[in-house]
């Protein structure tokens, strides 16, 4: 049977996609990272997968890794992406290797979004529906065989990655209040269960089919701060700062700030399904649930 090649692998949403997907066929999955550093961390989290060296600023690398390869996923990271230049090479050489069946593709874009709705000091952001509002159009046009997941809400990991720090130490959920929204928080356990049930059922399923997951509930900062001081069984304050998310963003707060003028309105519109139950055959992970679940990191 030919291979599951994962592009973004050491990434958050790859690296747990594979972790689902190594308990069903180890021997079906390749992995790549574009750094020889990946290879080491990919080799001890996944010892009996293989690996491989793919930039997908290097067309050869793509179809040198898609050898033998008949289904991919592809994330791709929020600054950095040039889409216009790694679409475009994934595009040829999924094209060249001719056996690819189908291209799982992680997007965010709120129904109805284009590039042509965007102004270039958004798209220059490289995030969010920036990136993918690019990508797509560039996949729909190439008639490769591609599943989008579209997550137009925040994924539950950014509780942790910039917000935790200060609920630990000060019992404060600190963010710029110009960035609180009304937002659906989708699980990252629900975005690689999708991921990994899309890649191993049958692909014929799944082809030119776009699975927008969503949350039946949105939550504000303070909202949130409400749901970390029920579980953690103290009180946890909003505070309207930008210091602790400076503090993570490092050189890429500016570029976010930008970013949330538009994201902060961009989801109102979306509406609920529960595409994720049906998929899954089971409840949908909620914030609640998330901070139980997770609470040591709040602690
Ligand atoms: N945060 C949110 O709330 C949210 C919500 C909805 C959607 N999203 C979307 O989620 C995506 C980010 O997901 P994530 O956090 O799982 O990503 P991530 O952890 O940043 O992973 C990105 C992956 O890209 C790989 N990569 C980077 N440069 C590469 C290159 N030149 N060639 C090949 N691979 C390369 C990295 O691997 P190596 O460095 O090892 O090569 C890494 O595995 C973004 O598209 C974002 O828009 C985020």
């Amino acid at each position: 049977m030919n291979k599951i090649l994962v592009l973004g692998a050491t990434g958050n949403i790859g690296g747990l996609t594979v972790e689902r997907l190594s308990k069903n066929d180890v021997s079906r999955l390749r992995l790549a990272t574009s750094r020889e550093a990946g290879l080491a961390s990919l080799s001890e989290r996944f010892p009996d997968a293989e690996t491989v060296l793919a930039d997908w600023h290097d067309e050869a690398s793509l179809t040198q890794a898609m050898q033998g390869v008949s289904r991919i996923l592809v994330v791709t990271p929020d600054f950095v992406t040039d889409e216009n230049v790694v679409t475009p090479n994934i595009i040829r050489a999924a094209k060249s290797v001719g056996s690819i069946e189908q291209i799982v593709r992680l997007i965010a874009i709120p129904p109805g979004l284009t590039a042509e709705k965007l102004t270039p000091r958004f798209l220059d952001t490289r995030c969010g529906a920036n990136l993918h509002v690019i990508a797509k159009p560039l996949l729909d046009a190439s008639g490769l065989p591609v599943t989008y997941i579209n997550v137009p809400g925040w994924i539950m990991f950014n509780l942790p990655w910039f917000l935790a720090p200060e609920v630990k130490v000060r019992r404060r959920l600190v963010m710029p209040a110009v960035t609180d929204a009304n937002r659906m928080w989708i699980s990252e356990v629900d975005i690689a269960d999708v991921a990994a049930l899309l890649l191993t059922t049958p692909a014929s399923e799944h082809i030119g089919k776009e699975y927008i997951l969503t949350a039946s509930e949105r939550f504000n900062y303070p909202a949130i701060a409400g749901l970390l001081s029920d579980e953690l069984g103290e009180e946890v304050q909003y505070v309207d700062d930008d210091g602790p998310l400076r503090d993570a963003m490092g050189e890429s707060f500016d570029v976010l700030m930008t970013y949330f003028e538009h994201e902060t309105q961009a989801y109102d519109g979306v509406e609920h399904s529960e595409t994720v139950a049906r998929l899954l055959g089971r409840p949908q992970i909620t914030v609640r649930d998330y901070i139980k679940e997770n609470c040591e990191l709040f602690k």
